[in-house]
């Protein structure tokens, strides 16, 4: 028998108009937004890859959860359904809705986190980072030395190193350290997934210091999908029963609902601890609201409850991780330097090897970004030297590991030849790659430069 191609598992039944512009208009705009991608106006991109961050598409069984908002201010049924899904999916008996996934680190570090202790993880998010800091403790990065290099092909370059943790908790780490982390996927090395193996161990760890563990599960469906399709052994289960077992290493975890829930808005803080739970409702009621409803409305939460069932389902990820796979494909056969291999939401280009004439200080990932708004109308985001920013103490330029162009892909939202699309843009930049000129600041606000950076050509 012949196999068929996949084909998305939905059919479109709303559309919303995109509009190409012009090339003169693309130059007048971005020109007119300082080069920062960040100050363009929606309606002035064609494909946008800023983020899959609230950006996918709800179902029909979602947006028919909407209007099965119970809107009372305490105990509303869709906080029970979501509890009952938090359940289900993740083996948390306890769960604080939030307005989005930065709440919930903020109520857990508030928590338990305080003046000079390190938090260990595979990689911090930025905001991750920024709420450790917040809590005057230091954010310790701990993924492998491979996860780190663009060009290395394994298959879970999200791992922590275990060996380097284990020796970091006998000697500086000791008695400093509240809980341990791991991100899945591991966003800030280009979505790439860690294993059940590293996840078991870094169970063992936790409990030979006893230490809780809590996942940033922003992600955790696409983790499980490349667990599943990469660790052997895995191949036989389904998403949802390795799901179950990768929360089940974890005391609790944070939620970005704007992920792997496929909601525009929303979070949640879960854990077991009904103690740290008490802990944690304290500071929900002071920053989120009441505990049953925590900054969302009840019909966010019905969908959101509805979305982290649908998100393990088995059919929906081989689309989802086969759409990116789809245009890293593309983008080899062309030669683009990216990341390999592709994660599981976004491709990210290698700025410094598709750049090689422009130096750091030139800003390549945000001369490439720029370049493909150019060319195409196509939004992607540098994760490079603008958002990395200076050290705090020297005031320095800190030098980015890696200097990317993340293509992020909305979940359920763009179609194959919209990818077919992208790719051509990209190839059309690399074809020209030579004539790309760097770009320097023109304005560079002391904190978070590169939402509302200015800069203009060198
Ligand atoms: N953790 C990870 C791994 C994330 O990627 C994000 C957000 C968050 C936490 C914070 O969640 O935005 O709901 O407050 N990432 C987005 C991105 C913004 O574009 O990658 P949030």
């Amino acid at each position: 028998m012949t196999e068929l191609p996949g084909a998305e598992p939905f059919r479109i039944k709303m559309v919303e108009p995109v509009r190409l512009t012009t090339r003169d208009e693309r130059e007048t705009r971005i020109a007119k937004a300082g080069y920062n991608l960040f100050s363009l106006d929606s309606q002035d991109v064609y494909i946008d890859l800023l983020t899959d961050s609230g950006t996918g598409a709800m179902s029909d069984s979602q947006w028919a959860g909407l209007m099965l908002g119970d809107e009372a201010y305490a105990g509303s049924r869709n906080y029970h359904n979501l509890a009952a899904a938090v359940r289900d999916v993740m083996g948390f008996p306890y769960v604080l809705p939030t307005h989005q996934g930065r709440a919930a680190e903020h109520l857990l570090f508030t928590t338990l986190v305080g003046d000079g202790q390190l938090v260990p993880n595979n990689m911090h998010f930025d905001t991750t980072k920024a709420h450790v800091e917040h809590r005057r403790a230091t954010a310790l990065n701990f993924v492998t030395v491979r996860g780190l290099d663009p060009e290395a092909r394994d298959p879970f370059k999200g791992n922590l190193d275990l060996q380097a943790l284990a020796r970091f908790l006998e000697e500086e780490g000791k008695g400093r350290v509240p809980l341990l982390m791991a991100t899945l996927t591991c966003n800030s090395n280009g979505g790439q997934p860690v294993s059940l193996e590293n996840l078991r161990g870094l169970r063992a760890i936790a409990d030979r210091h006893g230490l809780p563990v809590f996942i940033d599960a922003a992600r955790f469906a696409e983790n499980a999908y490349f667990i599943r399709t990469r660790e052997p052994g895995q191949a036989h289960r389904s998403v949802a029963d390795i799901a179950r077992e990768i929360f089940s290493y974890a005391d609790g975890c944070t939620m970005s609902a704007k992920k792997d829930c496929l909601v525009n808005i929303g979070g949640f803080l879960a854990m077991r601890d009904p103690c740290l739970y008490e802990q944690a409702v304290v500071w929900g009621v002071l920053f989120e609201g009441f505990p049953t409803y925590g900054g969302l409305a009840g019909r966010d939460l019905e969908a959101m409850a509805r979305g982290l069932r649908e998100v393990v389902d088995d059919q929906y990820l081989d689309y989802r991780i086969g759409q990116v796979a789809y245009l890293a494909d593309k983008l080899r056969q062309a030669g683009v330097p990216m990341v390999e291999p592709p994660g599981g939401h976004a491709v990210y280009l290698d700025a410094r090897r598709f750049l090689p004439h422009l130096p750091s200080r030139q800003l390549p990932g945000q001369a490439l970004a720029v370049e493909l708004y150019l060319e195409g109308g196509v939004r992607g985001v540098e994760i490079g030297s603008v958002l990395t920013g200076r050290d705090p103490s020297t005031g320095e330029n800190v030098e980015p590991q890696l200097e990317l162009v993340r293509l992020t892909i909305p979940r359920r939202t763009y179609t194959h030849r919209h990818m077919d699309y992208v790719a051509a843009a990209v190839g059309a930049v690399f074809a020209r790659r030579g004539s790309v000129r760097g770009l320097r600041f023109t304005h560079e606000p002391p904190v978070l430069r590169h939402f509302t950076a200015r800069f203009e050509r060198v």
